[in-house]
């Protein structure tokens, strides 16, 4: 087992570290100077641009990396994007019809409301498209078409690699179904070339930098972090637009390895509830970095220092002045990429949050109580 860890002394740790490897592996061949080319979709692109809807299935980290992607995959598709946790549209019996394409996510390929929900969706007649880690999986086998992640093995229990490679793999199935489209080809080459400066190795285009080495730096300020957090009951995330989901998947990365109480928050909707909590003591990160939600977590800051909270802001590299922190707030500054894939940088620092508190509090990193790395019954 040590063997396989290498150097690293757990293997979400070695998974974290592996991001710039597993992106590269997961756009090889994919990501060309004037588009992509997905061949585990080809047959059935026309079937996709016709559809009336996308919907998004998945459980826990791959639901939150379907999130993360339905902004992007509205705004470069123009088909509208509805999101089920696998186990509510079986609770619900919720209704697909045959003109839906159902997009079902999953490391394992094997999680089992993932997959029952798979079979519900091919009984209503819907296109069904797996993206999965795992070649030779239930998905990959049982969907009409679909493309594999390539991010290579993922043995910690808390999914970190697959997370960045399935975003990326659906922003790359969204430029896929969006190259027919005369009016976003500038936007779609500016996230193509915002794709190949993520990883280290597939900077071809205009040799530009490693954002994602880059943010890994971040890892000594992260356990400097985790260490001022590691008595903490309870920890907030804020976050909006393409990075609610960023929110959601930090706070799940917390409660699952380091078991500590943390919500993901919809920063719209602090006012509506959230903000009651708000004091000196609880830890609130904000996610403030640049897009078009920007303003809008600027004052969500104001609002929280007005009534004293303890803020962590991330924001783009150079920004803390824009952002305006008080002198209390930690910032955790990470650099700025295309818009659309900006989660793909800030769930880094979160990662390493959660990693490191978790050794700090003495906890298993690698199997959490309670948890297993598929969850293959209902
Ligand atoms: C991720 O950190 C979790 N362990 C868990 O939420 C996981 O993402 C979920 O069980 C879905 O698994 P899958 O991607 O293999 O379907």
């Amino acid at each position: 087992e040590q063997i396989k860890k290498g150097s690293y002394d757990h293997f979400m740790q070695k998974e974290i570290h592996e991001q710039p490897h597993s992106l590269t592996t997961t756009m090889r061949g994919r990501l060309k100077d004037s588009g992509v080319v997905l061949g585990g979709l080809k047959e059935h692109l026309k079937t996709l641009r016709r559809s009336r809807r996308v919907i998004f299935i998945g459980c826990g980290t791959s639901y939150n990396a379907a999130l993360a992607a339905r902004p992007f995959v509205e705004e470069l598709t123009g088909i509208p994007v509805t999101m089920e946790v696998a186990s509510d549209l079986l609770d619900r019996q919720g209704p697909i019809y045959r003109e839906d394409t159902a997009v079902f996510v999953s490391q394992s390929g094997e999680t089992a409301d993932t997959l029952l929900a798979l079979e519900y969706a091919l009984e209503k007649g819907a296109l069904c498209v797996g993206v999965t880690n795992t070649v030779g999986s239930t998905l990959s086998r049982k969907t009409h078409c679909g493309i594999h992640i390539n991010a290579g093995c993922e043995i910690g229990v808390a999914s970190t690699k697959a997370y960045t490679s399935q975003i990326v793999v659906m922003a790359m199935i969204a430029l896929a179904i969006g190259s027919d489209q005369l009016s976003t080809q500038p936007r779609r080459e500016s996230i193509i070339t915002g794709l190949s400066s993520l990883p280290s190795t597939t900077n071809w285009i205009n040799n530009l930098p490693c954002h994602v080495s880059e943010v890994l730096k971040l890892d000594a300020e992260m356990k400097e972090l985790a260490s001022s957090l590691i008595d903490s009951e309870s920890l907030l995330v804020f976050g909006r637009g393409y990075n609610y989901a960023t929110a959601l998947e930090g706070a799940l990365k917390v409660k699952e390895v380091a078991l500590m109480h943390s919500e993901g928050m919809l920063a719209g909707e602090m006012k509506h509830g959230p903000l009651a909590l708000v004091d000196e003591n609880l830890p609130i990160i904000v996610i403030a970095t640049r897009d078009s939600c920007f303003s809008k977590q600027k004052s969500v800051i104001q609002q929280l220092l007005s009534r004293k909270g303890r803020l962590i802001i991330m924001c783009s590299e150079g920004d803390i002045s824009a952002v305006g922190p008080s002198a209390s707030c930690r910032v955790i500054q990470v650099p700025e990429v295309a818009d659309c894939l900006q989660p793909v940088i800030n769930i880094i620092p979160l990662q390493l949050l959660a990693y490191h508190l978790t050794v700090l509090r003495g906890f298993d990193v690698d199997q959490p109580r309670n948890l297993a790395k598929s969850v293959t019954t209902q």
